[in-house]
């Protein structure tokens, strides 16, 4: 069957489905976030990934973007390794031109939250970037992540890249934006925006995963210690904040005024260099157990 055909006979939702917590709104101002996020990365990692499986994608393999959302990362990598196949899942279509997706991109749309369309042991390396928070802890570890490792070849790579949500030596703007905003909304609508943090454990806990590593590389936010890297993760953290007017102005007790005035100084603090507000990223890379 089509890997596409599977997904579209499956019943429309799904009981799990009522439970993703995704909480961007499906607007442009989301995929320029997530176009600037991706070029951030590029940039302070000097590569769109750093599992150690350069030969085998320039040889030929078979890799999975999951929540490919825009397309960004799949594109360019296949354009990098033109003989690997690499395939995206995401619930929603990519709003780009199709002339540009490569021949050896293929999109596939479905819901992470039900049974990936792809026998066992399929994908040579599986790439997951941005999407944890998408779901609840039980669901990604029960649902998402199960799948996902169920299509790893043993011995193929899982790479994921997750932000840690909480930033640290914040301006005053910055610091009520995420206490009096952000946590507060994240925690009456039960996202665990510290999951990153236990993504260990719960890769470890499958008891198929092994030679973990786990690295984090620092993002400044704003241009402190010149870091083109700082001025684009500002970039991105403002796009964010500014897209969350509307539902986090209610939540914070201020007029739409008042929020985007609050905009105005977290901006006005990236650009002091009385700040240093930074957070990080983390990279968890493994492999699929080889059974015995
Ligand atoms: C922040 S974006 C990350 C995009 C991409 N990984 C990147 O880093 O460029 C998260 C993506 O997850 C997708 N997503 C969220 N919940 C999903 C689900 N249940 N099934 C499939 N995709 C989902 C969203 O549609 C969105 O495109």
């Amino acid at each position: 069957m089509e890997h596409a055909d599977h997904f579209k006979k499956k019943r429309r939702h799904s009981k799990s489905e009522y439970q993703n917590f995704y909480f961007s709104t499906d607007t442009s101002a989301e995929m320029n976030r997530i176009l600037l996020t991706h070029l951030t990365l590029e940039t302070a990692y000097s590569a769109n990934f750093c599992s150690p499986i350069h030969d085998k994608l320039r040889s030929g393999s078979k890799v999975l973007d999951v929540g490919c959302g825009p397309l960004i990362w799949s594109i360019e990598m296949a354009e990098d390794f033109r003989n690997s196949d690499f395939y995206a899942v995401d619930k929603e279509e990519p709003s780009i031109p199709k002339e540009i997706i490569p021949k050896n991109v293929k999109f596939i749309k479905g819901n992470l939250l039900e049974k990936l369309p792809f026998e066992d042991d399929f994908f040579d390396y599986i790439f997951l970037r941005d999407i944890i928070m998408c779901f609840k802890e039980s669901d990604f570890e029960n649902i998402v992540l199960k799948e996902i490792i169920r299509v790893l070849k043993p011995g193929g790579y899982i790479e994921i890249v997750e932000a840690e949500l909480e930033g640290y030596e914040k301006g005053e703007a910055l610091e009520r934006w995420n206490v009096e905003g952000f946590q507060k909304w994240a925690n009456a609508s039960k996202i665990d925006y510290k999951l990153t943090l236990d993504l260990d454990n719960i890769l470890l806990n499958t008891n198929q995963i092994e030679d973990l590593t786990h690295d984090k590389i620092i993002l400044p936010l704003g241009n402190w210690g010149n870091y083109i890297v700082g001025s684009f993760a500002a970039e991105t953290a403002l796009c964010f904040i500014r897209m969350n007017e509307e539902r986090l102005s209610p939540v914070m007790g201020i007029s739409a005024d008042e929020y985007r005035e609050l905009v105005n100084q977290i901006e006005e603090e990236f650009s002091s260099k009385d700040y240093r507000a930074h957070f990080f990223y983390h990279n968890f890379i493994g492999i699929k157990k080889i059974k015995n």
